[in-house]
């Protein structure tokens, strides 16, 4: 949780584990007003310690009848800070302020003509009928003391309800949805007229005070990033050297496992356009012998992370001798070590009636880093989204082909060699998923999708070149759609692409006879074939 002194207007979400919440919070970002996601049980004091604009209680699963059901401390609704509680937030609402919630046994599911009566700040500048989503079991069928309603559906007199003397609304259907088209404009009076929240987010602003935060954090002392070429870690690279210069040093460790040209891109992108302090080591023959006769995945995976441990340990001390050499080791060592960590990935997951949405994704970060070498986290892009982290990437100066760039796993090719990994399958990969990667961009489908690369499988088929017999490698071409990888679906994409791509790697790949396309979902397949 953010307590430093907010020096921007914020909303606090209150997360009783709608599969929604984090879309209340990006909408809200959207509308440049800062919105942070907390469980529902944290207490009406640690609510207002964060001093809030305002506070939504989003939706959720759960009956408030129900044994285990969340209930939020009801002391929130004393703060004067103004409440939207949407769908089981206004029967949290409902229900402990005096109202009435019934189970209906029936859930409504579905669109909605919503009819919206007079002066309702929430409805303002929406006429007097909306389209809406309803999605609830519960439903409210008296109101607390002090309550209107606002608006109604047919199957519902109380689709919208107010206390405008205490600040507190609630929508029975949701707003922050796609479905609900003019959802949008609600919040949006929520938030700029009901709280009077100023448009004060702005990646600008954003960079400004994330650099203030971390020269606060650090003073003088060195810090050390493990660059990987990805979004995340290119983005704090970029903004920790905006903010510390040359305290900071990048170490990028070419594993022997990467993409054909990768370790050219950083170097050229963070090296000479950057000027970051860029340490390059090649440890490829570590990885690549430690790796020999290797086939199982979980194997592969700790392997290369103990390597990277040991490799990433051994250049920070290579880093401090430098120092000292140089007679530059004032600063008493590499104490910080800074990551790339999200905000989906510290929000404290709330897991109420096994909903799928609220499992922690396991984070696939430099895992034993931190604990193994004492460091200190500097983290300054834990508070955004992913799309947020994007754009602050633009704003600092990243060029679009690293900022847009398609995840890559920590353990690189080695997860796409199903079976053993040596320098010739190494050769056969790089060489078609350079294929894969070149023609997507020309074909403008590269930016359109999650992910899209070959994999090289252990088996070798039979073909025909010529007159004559091959017995060769298979490559399957895997493109995906995702928002965030914990889905996902196989890219439609065009047939002529896909015969493309086959046809260059087939002619162009010595060694490849058959090149397949993954048709398979997440759940039940992964993204990655290990
Ligand atoms: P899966 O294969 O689990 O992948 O559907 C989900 C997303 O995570 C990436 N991925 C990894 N990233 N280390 C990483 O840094 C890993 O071990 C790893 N495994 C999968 C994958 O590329 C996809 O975007």
């Amino acid at each position: 949780m953010d307590k430093a002194a907010p020096r921007h207007s914020k909303i606090l979400i209150l997360d009783f584990g709608s599969q929604y919440t984090q879309v209340i919070a990006r909408r809200i970002r959207e509308l440049q007003v800062y919105s942070e996601i907390v469980p529902f049980n944290i207490s009406a004091k640690a609510a207002a310690d964060l001093r809030p604009n305002g506070i939504i209680l989003s939706g959720g699963p759960a009956s408030v009848y129900d044994k285990s059901a969340p209930q939020i401390d009801k002391d929130i609704f004393s703060l004067g800070v103004p409440v939207l509680g949407i769908c089981y937030g206004l029967m949290q609402m409902a229900h402990h302020l005096g109202g009435k919630v019934v189970f209906t046994g029936r859930r409504e599911y579905g669109a909605g003509k919503l009819e919206i009566g007079d002066g309702s700040k929430l409805f303002d500048g929406l006429g007097s009928q909306l389209d809406v989503w309803n999605s609830h079991g519960d439903e409210v069928t008296a109101l607390p003391q002090g309550f209107t309603v606002a608006a109604t559906t047919e199957g519902c007199d109380f689709a919208a309800v107010e206390d405008r003397q205490r600040k507190l609304y609630g929508l029975q259907f949701h707003p922050e949805v796609a479905h609900t088209p003019r959802g949008t404009e609600i919040l949006k009076n929520f938030v700029y007229h009901i709280c009077r929240c100023a448009m004060d987010w702005t990646m600008g602003s954003f960079i400004d005070e994330a650099c203030d935060r971390v020269r606060a954090q650090v003073g003088d002392s060195k810090v050390v990033l493990g660059l990987s070429g990805g979004v995340d870690s290119s983005v704090v690279a970029a903004l920790l050297h905006k903010a510390i210069g040359d305290q900071l040093t990048c170490i990028f460790v070419n594993n022997g496992l990467l993409r054909a040209r990768e370790e050219e891109v950083v170097q050229r992108v963070f090296g000479e356009n950057f000027h970051v302090r860029l340490k390059y080591v090649d440890a490829s023959d570590r990885f690549l012998t430690k790796l020999r006769g290797v086939t199982d995945p979980e194997k592969k995976r700790k392997i290369i992370g103990n390597e990277f441990i040991d490799v990433f340990q051994h250049a920070t001390e290579e880093l401090l001798e430098h120092d000292r050499r140089e007679g530059n080791a004032g600063h008493g060592g590499y104490k910080f070590l800074a990551q790339g960590t999200l905000y989906p990935d510290v929000i404290e997951s709330v897991s109420i009636g096994g909903n799928p949405s609220h499992v922690i994704k396991t984070h696939h970060n430099v895992g034993g880093l931190p604990e193994k070498m004492h460091f200190e986290l500097v983290e300054p892009v834990r508070q955004l989204f992913k799309d947020e982290v994007r754009q602050a990437g633009l704003q600092l100066g990243l060029p679009k082909e690293v900022v847009y760039r398609q995840p890559f796993p920590g353990p690189g090719l080695a997860v796409r060699i199903l079976g053993e990994i040596t320098e010739e399958r190494l050769a056969i990969l790089r060489a078609a998923d350079t294929i894969v990667q070149s023609e997507m961009e020309a074909a403008d489908w590269y930016y359109k999708v999650w992910q899209s690369f070959a994999v090289l499988l252990p088996v070798q088929t039979v073909g025909v070149m010529g007159d004559q017999r091959t017995y060769e490698n298979a490559i399957a071409l895997r493109i995906v759609e995702s928002i965030d990888a914990m889905t996902a679906d196989w890219a439609r994409v065009p047939y002529e692409l896909l015969a493309r791509i086959s046809n260059r790697i087939c002619n162009e790949v010595k060694g490849v006879n058959r090149v397949v396309y993954d048709i398979s979902s997440k759940p039940p397949s992964t993204i990655e074939w290990e």
